[in-house]
């Protein structure tokens, strides 16, 4: 189907449970380490989310519930009253420039480092991560997590709750939970990333526990108005293999259906896969889609446009484009127009950096007008 730039459906205004959406383009977590080295959000972040507070919905990058849970170096954090105070600086700055913002709530497990949280990574099974893993000092060897024992998962998922309540302090709409990407939530699902014998492990049904407990008790802890939460089916990164892909989501997505989270966010969503189809029909709230764009090659000249439109198109509800949002802080007015997208500039992108590669991309009027703050 072709569409013109005007009758796209991209901007159209929409609702969020109670909330009302100016367009379905939404900005996804995008990790950029700006944080300070006590997981404090710095002024420079309150620039960046200003700058694109046009999207119809900021999730702020992956930010960890706990001390344990941090994955890289300068992540922030969302578990001490500094942090709340840093990010209530942004959702302030966001809000008055007419947006709103949800929070994703990342726990790494096994993808992080002693010399970065402070603490040996826990995970669902002694597996260490198969990859060298970024830390101050350099990329050194991941280490092998030590196995969450039953204190270690109630504790878990009351932090989660915790972290939730306080994103709520801090002034954001809700949290998104991250069950995706390989990251703690996605080792609990995935065969080769969890070998327990307990309640948490083997069969599907109890691979699946651990993530509904987490979002149940997030739900319980600020409502199912405020709570997402994104999976990735089928994704590898952080070297998970799920092993079964379609029977983990079968299970999966019904049984976080039922605690009524606002929207499940799909990374891949592919209108030709069928998977991704029987998600679709199997999810009776909004669903975020995040196109396949080809992540790590190059990006479409229209940062996907077209892919979203063709997933609006099969039942998505509202559409999340990454790397666009991060080189266009006006991306929205730019797809309206049908105006060129700022070229992606891939230094600085993580692990490191400041204004520059992060504040400093023009929009359509010129220079990236910082915010004022
Ligand atoms: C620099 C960078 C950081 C990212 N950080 C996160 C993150 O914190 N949490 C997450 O769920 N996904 C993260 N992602 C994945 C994006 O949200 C998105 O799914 C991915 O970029 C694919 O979308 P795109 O093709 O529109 O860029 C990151 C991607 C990039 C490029």
């Amino acid at each position: 189907m072709t569409h013109t730039t005007a009758s796209s459906r991209l901007f159209e205004s929409t609702s969020l449970g109670p909330l009302a959406l100016p367009n379905r383009l939404v900005m996804p977590p995008l990790t950029r380490n700006r944080a300070g080295a006590d997981g404090v959000p710095r002024p420079l972040m309150v620039t960046h989310y200003a700058q694109r507070a046009t999207a119809g919905l900021i999730i702020a990058e992956g930010t960890t519930p706990n001390a344990v849970g941090q994955t890289y170096p300068n992540i922030p954090g969302i578990h001490t009253d500094a942090q709340v105070a840093g990010w209530r600086a942004v959702t302030d700055a966001v809000r008055a420039g007419g947006g709103r913002m949800f929070l994703q709530l990342q726990h790494g497990g096994r993808v992080g480092h002693p010399d970065n949280s402070g603490h040996r990574p826990v995970a669902p099974s002694p597996v260490a991560l198969p990859e060298t893993i970024h830390t101050p000092s350099g990329r050194q060897e991941a280490v092998v997590p030590r196995e969450m024992t039953a204190d270690d998962i109630r504790e878990t998922v009351a932090d989660f709750a915790a972290a939730a309540r306080r994103a709520v302090d801090a002034g954001f709409e809700g949290v998104e939970v991250h069950a995706a990407n390989g990251h703690l939530l996605h080792q609990f699902l995935a065969k080769n990333t969890n070998r327990r014998t307990d309640g948490y492990g083997g069969p599907v049904e109890h691979r699946v526990r651990f993530a509904v407990e987490v979002v149940r008790a997030v739900v319980d802890a600020i409502g199912a108005d405020r709570v997402g939460v994104r999976i990735s089916p089928g994704v590898t990164v952080n070297g998970v293999e799920e092993g079964d892909t379609n029977e983990i989501y079968a299970a999966l997505v019904p049984a976080l259906a039922a605690l009524d989270p606002v929207y499940l966010h799909v990374i891949f969503a592919d209108p030709g896969q069928p998977l991704y189809r029987r998600i679709r029909a199997a999810w009776p709230h909004t669903l975020i889609a995040n196109p396949v764009l080809g992540f790590g090659g190059p990006l479409p000249a229209d940062g996907g446009k077209a892919a979203g439109e063709r997933l609006l198109d099969a039942g998505a509800d509202l559409i999340s484009l990454g790397r666009a949002f991060l080189a266009n802080p006006d991306l929205v007015e730019r797809l309206r127009l049908g105006a060129p997208l700022n070229p992606l500039r891939e230094t600085n992108w993580m692990y490191s950096g400041d204004e520059a590669g992060y504040n400093d991309y023009p929009t359509l009027a010129g220079t990236a007008a910082p915010a004022a703050v």
